[in-house]
């Protein structure tokens, strides 16, 4: 009913609460209700006692209905569970794993957003897209690290126009600077997933960052001097994701790393693989087919890293 309602005050223009209870066949005091509901999720909407409800400025929200509305795919995203605050929408889909195949979990903010690592994720109102998939693919538990390169180049398309790039593994970088993490989890038994959440952060609206990381992070707003919309961001993310996550249960991997390893920025630059053992330093040349990626260390001899070991850092900086 509540979207039946948005759907009406979309034009902008004054509606009257007689013609939203006529059009729905509702009473006057049930709009009203679902008018105020609205309006605690966030929706600005001005009332006039002659003329009615108007929807004053176009929602940033990231609500079911914002997402879904002009979403195109069959799975992913098809069923949204959207809370305002949560500790993690990681967490919440791992509550929820009994929903289907494709469910995103979405929140306006997160308590304890996590990151890789163990490290925390910040995760501000409104500040960026704090999603997670929770996916359910028939594979060994030793396939699930390639989600997480999906996961990265589907938000790395998504964010095209805005010249992002892939630090392998799967951060994504807009001018060398991180605008998105992901952090993939799994329920597995000895040789079967149970599932998979895949979630991404994307810092959308944020101004700034304190000192300590602000040499190595931006978001959208930094880079452009702009505020966007989340909910086209999470639709185009979603469409992305949907049929390179088709390819990849199919087994075809290797038609995704083509892709990949075109806006991977670590390729033909210096990098340095920190093993608990030591550093390694080397140019990376390659995104090898299992999405390994591939450190040239002279001498003719190359080392073929896995995502879950270790982390990669450029020799020069972040990238
Ligand atoms: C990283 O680069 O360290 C990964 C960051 C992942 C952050 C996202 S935000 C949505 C989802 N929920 C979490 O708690 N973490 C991921």
């Amino acid at each position: 009913m509540k979207q039946s309602i948005l759907e009406m005050l979309r034009s902008g223009e004054y509606v009257s609460g007689e013609k939203i209870s006529r059009k729905l066949g509702i009473s006057r005091a049930a709009v009203w209700k679902h008018i105020k509901a609205l309006r605690e999720e966030g929706y600005d909407i001005s009332s006039s006692t002659n003329r009615g409800y108007c929807l004053t400025a176009p929602p940033d929200k990231i609500t079911e209905y914002e997402i879904k509305t002009g979403l195109k795919t069959s799975v992913m995203g098809q069923n949204v569970k959207y809370v305002r605050s949560t500790d993690s929408t990681n967490n919440e889909a791992k509550r929820h794993c009994d929903e289907p195949d494709g469910t995103l979990f979405t929140a306006e903010t997160q308590t304890g957003g996590k990151g890789r690592l163990g490290r925390a994720w910040t995760s501000p109102e409104g500040g960026g897209i704090w999603m997670s998939l929770l996916l359910k693919p028939l594979i060994p538990p030793s396939r699930a690290p390639e989600i997480t390169l999906i996961a990265g180049l589907a938000v790395c398309r998504a964010l095209e126009e805005f010249g992002a790039q892939i630090k392998w593994p799967n951060d994504v970088v807009i001018n060398g600077k991180k605008v998105c993490g992901i952090l993939t989890e799994m329920s597995a038994e000895m040789e079967r997933v149970n599932y998979i959440i895949c979630g991404m952060g994307i810092n959308v609206n944020i101004s700034e960052f304190p000192g300590e990381i602000a040499d190595k992070a931006t978001s959208l707003r930094i880079e452009t001097g702009k505020s966007y919309a989340r909910a086209p961001i999470i639709r185009r993310v979603t469409e992305e994701f949907e049929p390179l996550y088709g390819e990849y249960l199919k087994n075809r991997l290797k038609n995704i790393i083509a892709g990949y390893e075109r806006l991977c920025v670590n390729i033909g630059r210096r990098v340095s693989v920190l093993y608990d053992s030591g550093a390694v330093t080397g140019t990376a040349v390659g995104i090898a087919e299992d999405g390994r990626l591939i450190v040239d260390i002279g001498g003719e001899n190359r080392i073929y890293v896995s995502s879950g070991e270790v982390s990669v850092r450029g020799v020069y900086g972040y990238v």
